[in-house]
């Protein structure tokens, strides 16, 4: 697929795993953003080092690209203790949590991402564990089958998730904490922007910067990879320094329009705009309509279009917002002619 189609996309880009890694912050000194969830973590981390345990289970929430797994990392590297990282996909049986759990030194951090995609069975295994430190297994099979309980060394399990809405009550309920991570605003990305950039050698200006950070869709992760286009372009058409005319050209060759939106997120609103009318349209059926799954739109798409007031969720769907129709450069319909305004 065409990258730039993708702005986006939550999945780490061929070639880009080197660039995220580079980019990641390790300590809360040189997170952006974020400021109430880095203080309360900060006191937490400090509470538990203080007395000599380990920190409460925590749940990160929030759109990609946010920081979700960057903070897993520094909440680790702020305690002192070592991380070990899974996802929810990957834990297809009991063993393997149970393998894991009975890995784990004291203090240590188990970072489970995508866990609102954990099968029940694992969850189960989890629950005594984050509540207890014990784990129950199974020996033996039919009659003679017995179930021993084995103590777990004290951890933090750090789970993130683009979708609270899916994680089981139980499984909520046994996180002493849950933050919410939010979009960026446009200084926030900005700042973000300067130090990639310098990290990564790139000389850009004040207003390069503002252009980067105010197309990044609100989102580090993509602020980073716009600026790394931005510096191949500046590089090949210009003498490699990034102005802000520079990177107005760029991003409008890599189809990066004012408010930051991908051609995936233009599909989805001139979706509805066009092809139901401006709306109400069901979730599904604008999924089928632009060509991606339905929990793509979801988890991806649709928070960035819902945050910057493009589009509503009503009862009956999605509809497309006043705004949304001058964005696209068309006539809103008269008032009184559609069920939002
Ligand atoms: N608050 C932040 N400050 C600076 N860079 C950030 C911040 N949050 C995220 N990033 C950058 O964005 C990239 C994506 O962040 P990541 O933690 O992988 O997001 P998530 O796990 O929520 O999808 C990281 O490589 C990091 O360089
Ligand atoms: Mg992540």
């Amino acid at each position: 697929m065409d990258e730039n189609t993708r702005l986006a996309d939550p999945v780490v880009h061929s070639g880009e795993q080197e660039l995220e890694v580079s980019l990641r912050p390790r300590q809360f000194g040189e997170f952006v953003g974020q400021d109430s969830t880095r203080e309360q973590l900060q006191i937490f981390i400090e509470a538990a080092r203080s007395r000599g345990e380990a920190l409460d289970h925590v749940l990160l929430v929030g759109p990609p690209g946010l920081g979700k797994t960057t903070l897993a990392g520094i909440i680790a590297s702020e305690m002192g203790v070592s991380i070990r990282t899974t996802s929810g996909p990957a834990l297809e049986r009991k063993a393997d949590i149970a393998a894991i759990l009975t890995n784990l030194e004291e203090g240590d951090l188990l970072f489970i991402d995508e866990i609102h995609r954990l099968g029940r069975s694992i969850e189960e295994v989890l629950y005594p564990a984050m509540e207890d430190y014990q784990l129950d297994i199974v020996i033996g099979q039919g009659p003679s089958a017995r179930t021993i309980r084995l103590d777990v060394p004290p951890f933090t399990m750090v789970g993130a998730t683009t979708r609270a809405g899916l994680i089981t009550t139980p499984l909520r309920d046994r996180f002493g904490v849950t933050h919410r991570l939010d979009y960026y605003s446009v200084d926030e990305l900005a700042e973000i922007a300067r130090r990639s950039a310098s990290i990564l050698g790139v000389e850009v200006d004040e207003e390069g910067l503002m252009e980067i950070a105010g197309r990044s869709r609100g989102t580090p992760r993509v602020c980073n990879r716009l600026l790394k286009r931005v510096r191949d372009y500046a590089q090949v058409k210009g003498d490699g320094r990034v102005t802000g005319e520079v990177a107005l050209q760029a991003l409008g060759l890599f189809e990066v329009d004012t408010l930051g939106l991908d051609k995936v997120d233009r599909e989805i609103i001139s979706a509805i705009v066009e092809k139901f009318d401006g709306g109400p349209v069901g979730l599904s059926t604008l999924a089928v309509a632009v060509g991606e799954e339905r929990d793509t739109v979801e988890d991806v798409y649709e928070p960035y279009l819902l945050q910057r007031g493009l589009i509503q969720r009503t009862p009956r769907g999605r509809v497309a917002t006043r705004l949304a129709y001058e964005h696209l450069g068309l006539p809103a319909p008269a008032a009184g002619d559609e069920q939002l305004f």
